[in-house]
């Protein structure tokens, strides 16, 4: 997550300097994290604000590049996600139920994956529909994967994992609805 992330933060210092047009643009990350909180009750205002806050193009981009920028940060926290669950599955899990949830997980995080990044195309091409219905699909994975958890009664070693994956999908669904 944090090679990612400094790989991602690298390569938007890059793309500032070498794109002088979008000088001089507003800020509107608090604007546009507000209508997403209150368009949807699941967004958390503060974490939209810093996550947003912690990419530098965000304070000169439009809203289709927050749109872009939070699903980047979604896909982020869905691939550190599959990193830790392949870890516990690499330590032998000891019971067969938690194998195969963790085994659950693992796909639900690799769609998740592939959704998001199928969805920054569809924002990028202007498809703001399909963007919608490919997030939507990644903002439950995560529910699913503690579900598997809940129901054999086990305590799901992704709690936190899959509660910042939830949040930051939220995030990047409201903010592609504000698109369309
Ligand atoms: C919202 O996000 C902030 C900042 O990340 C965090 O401290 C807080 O616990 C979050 N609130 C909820 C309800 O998850």
């Amino acid at each position: 997550m944090r090679s990612f992330i400094s790989a991602f933060l690298f390569l938007l210092f890059l793309l500032r300097y070498l794109s002088p047009a979008a000088a001089g643009r507003p800020d509107i990350i608090l604007k546009t994290c507000k209508r997403c909180s209150d368009s949807s009750p699941n967004v958390n205002y503060s974490l939209c604000v810093a996550s947003l806050k912690s990419v530098p193009r965000s304070h000169r981009s439009d809203l289709r590049g927050l749109g872009l920028i939070s699903v980047k940060l979604a896909a982020a926290s869905a691939k550190h996600a599959r990193s830790k669950v392949k870890k516990l599955l690499k330590a032998k899990p000891r019971s067969h139920y938690t194998k195969s949830c963790l085994k659950a997980c693992l796909e639900l995080y690799k769609d998740a994956i592939s959704m998001l990044k199928a969805s920054a195309g569809a924002i990028k091409s202007g498809h703001y529909d399909d963007a919608n219905i490919w997030i939507s699909s990644a903002v439950d994975a995560p529910g699913s994967c503690e579900d598997g958890f809940g129901e054999g009664g086990v305590k799901s070693p992704m709690v936190k994992e899959d509660k910042d994956l939830f949040q930051l999908a939220v995030i990047a669904l409201a903010m592609t609805a504000l698109l369309g």
